[in-house]
């Protein structure tokens, strides 16, 4: 696919819905007892990996993504291997999920999936009791997991993840006593909300969440379109000298919204309004051309805007001065290693980037010439040169961009409605 420069960006348009509540509907709607109803869950490769999965699993759904019944999971024992395809959020919240049920269960995943990191996510479960063995000692997929009766534990993360944490706090719900999770810094809080609203026994104190055993109550909700997504296309109206989008019924949880507010402190001209809050902020943004400061980025500032990262070193190429995002090794471990793979394509079509092991500097401002780059499969890269195509001299030729489906189904579609 190839990206030309676009003369002008305009529009009032809608993201799809937010990939993470989308799974942790699908599943946590599957584990109460109760017809649940969510409208505006996102069909995409990911979430529909965890869909078919609980399907498989005796799942009861009716309707379709814009409005799905759900009822409780008969939690079958699984005749087949479960494929979770490229989605992290699905193999670790499922570990969770399935620790505390009955019967073996084996979940696997593509190629890239299968290179990320599990134990962080089955050395916790494993101490609740669940028997679950995986490759190369417990730290990668394929992982059976034999399910059952688990205790509560005191886990504290090394490294901040909502994925980790949603996992344990899936399992805590299941088990006997109470289990603790205590994170560096605080990730997204998707499940935390989301267990308050179905009545589970929850206390959040900041970076320590508390569960215990509790029976979920059915819920009807509306999911938000996601932040993640809707950030190329601020980044897109930012960046460009011709360009003003706004998008509307976004998710403005403060867990995901720090690539805004760093966006903000650069000097972008962007404005939010929250119109609904429960259980997920929901709201507007307008974004306008604006001209940026570099800016530094460290590491409590990274879960806010983990996924966003790649897009700052775009935001860093256009921006007066330096901009350095440090402390964000965690970016290696995405579906591919995110600081290697940005820093070589930006390489590849004129940019000047400093790779450093957790994380990259950029002296701005720069003129993207164009060229040819590779998304290595990874939805969130394909987008990013999509955007950097949009903004550049000669335009942007980008390899397997069929990945947008894993978070943004209709991703380009929406950049021919939007650029002139
Ligand atoms: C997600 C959490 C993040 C994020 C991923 C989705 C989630 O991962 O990168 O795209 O839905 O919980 P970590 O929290 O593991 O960093």
């Amino acid at each position: 696919m190839r990206l030309l420069p676009s003369k002008k960006v305009a529009g009032e348009i809608a993201v799809p819905p937010d990939k993470s509540i989308s799974h942790r509907a699908l599943m946590m709607c599957s584990m109460c007892s109760g017809v649940s109803v969510v409208h505006n869950l996102l069909e995409s490769k990911d979430t529909l990996r965890t869909f078919r999965i609980i399907s498989e699993l005796g799942g009861g759904f009716n309707g379709d993504f814009d409005r799905l019944e759900i009822s409780q999971a008969s939690w079958k024992e699984s005749s087949e291997p479960l494929y979770c395809g490229n989605s992290g959020t699905t193999a670790r919240l499922m570990a969770g999920v399935l620790a505390g049920k009955r019967g073996t269960h084996i979940l696997f995943g593509d190629e890239s999936l299968s290179a990320r990191p599990m134990r962080r996510v089955i050395a916790p479960l494993k101490e609740m009791g669940a028997r679950i063995s995986a490759r190369q000692e417990d730290s990668l997929l394929p992982m059976c997991i034999a399910g059952g009766e688990l205790n509560g534990c005191d886990h504290s993360l090394s490294v901040a993840s909502a994925q980790v944490k949603s996992a344990i706090l899936l399992a805590g719900i299941q088990a006997e006593g109470v289990t603790t999770v205590t994170e560096p810094h605080c990730s997204r809080d998707h499940t935390e909300r989301l267990l308050q609203s179905m009545g589970a026994r929850i206390s959040v104190n900041e970076k320590r969440v508390e569960v215990e055993r509790s029976e979920l109550l059915p819920i009807r909700f509306s999911i938000p379109g996601d932040i993640s997504s809707a950030a190329f296309l601020i980044a897109l109206a930012v960046l460009h000298e011709n360009g003003k989008l706004t998008i509307r019924n976004v998710g403005l949880n403060g867990g995901r919204t720090g690539f805004l507010r760093l966006l903000i402190s650069m000097g972008a001209d962007i404005e939010l309004e929250v119109e609904e809050s429960s259980p997920e902020p929901v709201g507007t943004i307008v974004a306008r051309p604006s001209r940026l400061r570099g800016v530094k980025v460290g590491s409590a500032l990274i879960p806010s805007m983990i996924d966003e990262l790649p897009l700052i070193a775009l935001a860093g190429a256009f921006a007066e001065g330096t901009t350095t995002v440090r402390g964000a090794g965690e970016l290696r471990k995405k579906e591919s290693d995110r600081i290697s793979v940005t820093v070589q394509n930006f390489r590849r079509i004129g940019v000047e980037i400093h790779e450093y092991e957790d994380g990259f500097s950029i002296e701005g401002p720069q003129r993207i010439m164009g060229g040819k780059v590779d998304s290595y499969g990874d939805h969130r890269i394909a987008m990013l040169f999509s955007i950097a195509g949009l903004l550049s001299e000669k335009g942007v030729e980008i390899t397997n961009t069929e990945a947008v489906g894993v978070s943004f189904p209709g991703f380009f579609e929406t950049l021919e409605e939007v650029c002139r």
